[in-house]
């Protein structure tokens, strides 16, 4: 028992500096990675407004991600996203069309 509670101990030790760099999920690592290269924010690789299916899988991931954590960056991000296509009066940019 011994023996195993100071493998345990020995084990964090080694890995703390590893821990502390490594963000507190794969799901915020994903998110921090796609926000940090600009993905899903409702504009094309122009800068010009789009509707787009993955846009909007990707701010829905960060929504389920934003109601786990309370983290505001999230919540700001998809915020931005939707603000890139939806104008003032509420209409869509671009050719969208509700059916
Ligand atoms: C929220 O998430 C961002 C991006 O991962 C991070 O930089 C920030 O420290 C987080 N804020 C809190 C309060 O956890
Ligand atoms: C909404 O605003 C845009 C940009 O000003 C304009 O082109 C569009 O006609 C407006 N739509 C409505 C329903 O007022």
């Amino acid at each position: 028992m011994k023996l195993h509670v100071f493998l345990c101990l020995s084990l964090s030790l080694v890995h703390t500096p590893l821990a502390v760099a490594r963000p507190q999920s794969n799901a915020v690592w994903a998110a921090d990675s796609a926000i940090a290269r600009g993905q899903g924010n409702g504009l094309d690789s122009n800068g010009n407004p789009i509707v787009s299916y993955e846009h909007g899988e990707l701010q829905w991931g960060l929504r389920q991600l934003f109601e786990v954590t309370g983290n505001q960056t999230y919540f700001n991000y998809i915020q931005t996203g939707v603000n890139n296509i939806v104008l003032p009066n509420g209409t869509v940019h671009g050719s969208y069309k509700d059916l």
